[in-house]
């Protein structure tokens, strides 16, 4: 009776001791279970997670660290998008003023043959799409955005790691959100992936400022930019001032 309690004792030691030794084990193949997970659900929009490898990422181009996962980032994104405030300054206080800024952008775009009526447009990250509506004013009525929340008519859903469009779609591409792109060499990529041969990209990037809170990467320089757009020429740099941003950036995808 006595022996068969301390065998039975002795096999519960024993028993919590293994599994006690046994748990860095569990641990690290948890470890790796979640990793895999992550890459993946990541692969299928966005391949693997590049932002500790990722060739671009250097001292001009700086990935915020902190994002545990691809949901954890779209989920910060849509949090700023669909903030009721934010949208009702957009689409109230903002809209003229805002859209009056970019005709005038574009309007010169227009004059260097860098835009024009016949181009089919695409505005990258248009929240509520006043670039959209600019283009459609000044004659570019083929115009149309993406973001994570749609804005109809003028934006439709989509992820600019992944864009909702065929290869060789538009003529014309402008975007102000490249601060959001938690993948930059993705972001890039697509527009070079949907622009049509010969099809013209403009960035409007901060170089000198620090973006808000809810950007994924500060852009130290145009180096890393130019580096990253590995199938266009760079067409012009200039200064410009739009709502904080500094910077313009245009390419054109080689024929
Ligand atoms: C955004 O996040 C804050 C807390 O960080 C939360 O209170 C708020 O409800 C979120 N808003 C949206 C639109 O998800
Ligand atoms: C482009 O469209 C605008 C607005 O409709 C018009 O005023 C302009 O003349 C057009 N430009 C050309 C070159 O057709
Ligand atoms: C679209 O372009 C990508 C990269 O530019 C290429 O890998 C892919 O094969 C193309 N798809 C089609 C259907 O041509």
């Amino acid at each position: 009776m006595k022996t068969t309690q301390t065998k039975k004792r002795t096999l519960i030691k024993y028993l919590f001791l293994s599994l006690f030794l046994s748990l860095p084990l569990i641990l690290i193949l948890l470890y790796f279970h979640s990793q895999l997970r992550w890459t993946a659900r990541t692969t299928t929009t966005v391949s693997l997670q590049e932002k500790q490898n990722n060739p671009e990422s250097s001292d001009e181009l700086r990935i915020r660290p902190g994002y545990s996962s691809y949901e954890a980032y779209l989920q910060r994104q849509l949090n700023k998008t669909l903030n009721p405030k934010l949208r009702r300054i957009w689409t109230t206080r903002d809209w003229d003023r805002k859209i009056q800024v970019f005709s005038r952008f574009f309007e010169e775009l227009k004059v260097k043959n860098l835009l024009s009526n016949q181009s089919r447009a695409l505005c990258i990250g248009a929240r509520v799409g006043q670039e959209v509506e600019a283009l459609r004013r000044i004659g570019v009525s083929d115009s149309v955005g993406i973001d994570l929340v749609p804005y109809p008519p003028l934006v439709v859903k989509g992820d600019f790691h992944n864009q909702p469009f065929e290869n060789d779609t538009f003529e014309f591409e402008f975007s102000n959100v490249f601060d959001h792109a938690l993948y930059p060499d993705k972001f890039v990529g697509e527009i070079e992936r949907t622009l049509k041969p010969g099809g013209v990209c403009v960035l409007h990037v901060s170089v000198s400022r620090r973006a808000d809170k809810y950007s994924a990467n500060d852009l130290y320089s145009v180096k890393p930019l130019v580096k990253m757009f590995k199938r266009s020429e760079v067409v012009h740099v200039r200064t410009i001032d739009g709502f904080g941003l500094d910077t313009e950036v245009v390419f054109r995808k080689r024929w």
